[in-house]
């Protein structure tokens, strides 16, 4: 099918669905700016990002794993939403079964305006204490671009804080993980911007199809999901979708 066709396609299934559901991962906020984790462009300082988004390497080297997230926080902070996120946060507020689950932790989906944004790897903007000291909330938001001091430390008990986001080797907050999988039971999965190989995020969508959505995959390159998907389309979100959506406006 050519990229007409499948934007067409993905239109007349979003037109008559009455449940729709967005996985995105990093190539949405790609156009934004936001530097995407695979590739060569996604490396930093030649880490990889599992090197560096674990507790093990927050333990051994919390300078480090800092400064990545500080280069990070300082990068994003400059970004804007693109065409993509735009037409998600339309979506969101036109269509009353829309659910949008972001692996990404920028917030820019939220700063485009997308009503209960369902973050499944948390969030860049907040922090939690390390020690988890019991003065402290459970976590908390913490804009600070750049931090005075890196590694920053928490104002309760003057340990450490930590990125609120999900690393590798940790499990996904239980209501998250609900809310998700509630939402993979709808008419129209579709997932963009993401290579699909970080679990469990990238199963959700066999946990849609196995409950029968019609799934679609937006990427300009193949992932292990393509073969799996019923409508795979090759080209990047911030064309798509707002062809998709002017498709539906017509
Ligand atoms: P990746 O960096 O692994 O993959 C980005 C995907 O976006 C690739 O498959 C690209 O081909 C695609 N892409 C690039 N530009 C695009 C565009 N303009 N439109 C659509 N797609 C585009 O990012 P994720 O799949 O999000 O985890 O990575 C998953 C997780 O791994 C992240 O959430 C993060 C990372 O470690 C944590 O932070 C826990």
């Amino acid at each position: 099918m050519n990229l007409e066709h499948s934007i067409a396609a993905l239109a007349t299934r979003i037109r008559s669905a009455a449940s729709i559901t967005a996985l995105t991962g990093a190539g949405v906020s790609a156009a934004s700016g936001v530097p995407t984790f695979r590739g060569s462009k996604g490396l930093w300082r030649n880490y990889a990002p599992e090197q560096l988004a674990t507790p093990e390497a927050f333990r051994e080297d919390p300078r480090l794993v800092w400064e990545w997230y500080n280069w990070r926080r300082e990068l994003i902070a400059k970004c804007r939403p693109n065409a993509a996120h735009t037409v998600l946060a339309a979506w969101s507020r036109r269509y009353p079964r829309f659910h949008l689950i972001t692996q990404n932790v920028d917030g820019l989906h939220e700063l485009a305006g997308t009503q209960d944004v369902v973050r499944f790897h948390g969030s860049i903007w907040e922090v939690l204490c390390w020690e988890r000291c019991p003065g402290s909330p459970e976590r908390w938001r913490d804009d600070r671009v750049p931090f005075e001091e890196i590694p920053p430390h928490c104002p309760h008990c003057s340990g450490l804080i930590r990125p609120g986001v999900v690393w590798f080797g940790e499990a996904i907050d239980p209501e998250v993980w609900t809310r998700s999988v509630e939402a993979a039971s709808c008419e129209v999965f579709l997932t963009a911007g993401t290579s699909a190989v970080v679990y469990p995020a990238a199963g959700l969508i066999h946990e849609a199809r196995s409950r029968g959505a019609f799934t679609v995959e937006i990427n300009p390159d193949l992932t292990p999901n393509s073969g799996a998907v019923d409508l795979t389309i090759q080209a990047r979100a911030e064309e798509v979708l707002p062809a998709v959506d002017s498709l539906l406006l017509s």
